[in-house]
């Protein structure tokens, strides 16, 4: 007889993985299916940035949850290298978020206020107070924001060590095994349907990134979302050309361990066609040489990109689908799926084990797609 598991997830990003890693620890019986490589969509294209603060409205209903999930990071990263073996490669040394017009320098002002009345550190430098912390900053920094908690991971190694520890964990995950459907009784889910036969469980989740929708579809709701393309490429550096990430809305520079740098990210609505364009590279290179402008003498590494899955409201799914019972949906993170990873795994679990979560996920509901006249259609 087939073997019927407590939760199966659908995605072997880095969001499938921090939910297995969660009801694994949990003891539940979990299988993971990933209809391509592991780790080889948007979780393995991010920069890892953990910007709560440089990335996200400072009042806005995310923030807290981002915050929340920033902080479980360095606890996580020890449990990780204890079970699975992986160092995710958590790295501490802020970010500087610039500005690059009185404008900007003005509104950082207003931001920095924010973030210090919710007991954040935001520290406001002048260009010279940012030079003095990065020499290499270009001398047209008008000032910048010094956000001294949003760290970064190596996202690739975040995906791949949930993944691991998932498995160490008794998790079994399939490669190469697509769900197409799904089958329902009494309006509760009972399990999938794949190329690869089906598999029977009480608990299904959705974890499918910005394919999520597509699935979705079969069970009757139409999310509010669209795929979001974005390019990035890595150079060397001889010697380290910066301690902290670099921060503006169009480009970014994030520096790993042994010189490398990661430059991103473009941003094209409406496309899953992952080609990397000389268009992109070009528009992120004189960015980048902008901020930076030493960038220009460091040694090619590579290029990629990946897709987004984003929302029209700009807020992740996270919740129980309005219709069956025991179907699951975690998607939508857009640009910060990998910060959010740790609190989407941990608060999916308690859905699925019907605890409170300790953060209030109301803001993040499956239900708000079908604000707009979109009803369920069985
Ligand atoms: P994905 O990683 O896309 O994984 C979904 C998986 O589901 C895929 O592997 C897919 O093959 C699989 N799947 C889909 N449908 C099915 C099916 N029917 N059956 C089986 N499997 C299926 N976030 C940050 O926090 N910090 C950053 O610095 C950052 N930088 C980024 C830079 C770039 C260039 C990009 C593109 C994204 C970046 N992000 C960043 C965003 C982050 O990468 C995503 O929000 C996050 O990876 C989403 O993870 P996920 O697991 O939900 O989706
Ligand atoms: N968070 C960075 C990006 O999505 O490009």
């Amino acid at each position: 007889m087939k073997t019927r598991y407590d939760a199966i997830i659908v995605g072997g990003g880095v969001n499938g993985g921090a939910i297995a890693f969660n009801l694994a620890k949990r003891g539940l019986k979990v299988l993971l299916l990933e209809k391509g490589l592991l780790a080889n969509k948007a979780s393995g294209a991010a920069a890892g940035m953990l910007g709560a603060q440089a990335e996200l409205d400072a009042e806005g209903p995310l923030f807290h949850l981002a915050r929340t999930s920033r902080a479980m990071f360095s606890r996580l990263s020890d449990e990780l290298k204890m079970i699975s073996g992986v160092d995710i490669g958590l790295m501490n040394k802020g970010m500087l978020r610039l500005s690059l017009t009185d404008r900007e320098h003005v509104e950082h002002c207003k931001i920095s206020k924010i973030h210090k009345q919710n007991g954040e550190a935001a520290e406001l430098l002048t260009g010279d107070e940012a030079r003095k912390r990065e020499q290499a900053l270009s001398k047209e920094i008008r000032g910048a924001m010094y956000l001294e908690n949003d760290g970064q991971v190596e996202a690739p190694k975040l995906a791949m060590a949930f993944l691991k520890a998932a498995s160490a964990l008794g998790t079994v995950v399939k490669e190469y095994v697509e769900v197409h459907s799904f089958y329902f009784s009494n309006e509760r889910i009972t399990g999938v349907a794949t190329n690869d036969g089906d598999f029977m469980a009480d608990n299904v989740v959705i974890t499918g990134g910005a394919w999520s929708e597509k699935l979705l579809k079969h069970t009757g709701i139409h999310l509010d979302s669209q795929p979001v393309k974005g390019e990035c490429f890595s150079v060397l550096a001889e010697t380290p050309l910066l301690s902290s990430t670099i921060f503006t809305d169009d480009c970014y520079l994030v520096p790993k361990r042994g010189g490398r740098i990661i430059v991103g990210a473009t941003v094209l609505p409406n496309t899953f066609n992952e080609q990397v364009t000389v268009e992109g590279l070009s528009f992120l290179m004189e960015k980048a040489k902008k901020l930076v402008p030493s960038i220009s003498q460091c040694e090619w590494e590579s290029a990629w990109s990946g897709i987004r899955p984003h929302t029209a409201d700009g807020l992740p799914y996270i919740g129980e689908h309005p219709a069956y019972k025991g179907l699951f949906i975690a998607t939508g993170h857009f640009r910060n799926g990998i910060l959010l990873s740790p609190i989407t795994g941990e608060v999916m679990a308690d859905l699925i084990e019907a605890k409170t979560p300790s953060i209030d996920i109301s803001p993040f509901r499956i239900e708000r797609c079908m604000k707009k006249g979109n009803p369920i259609q069985r």
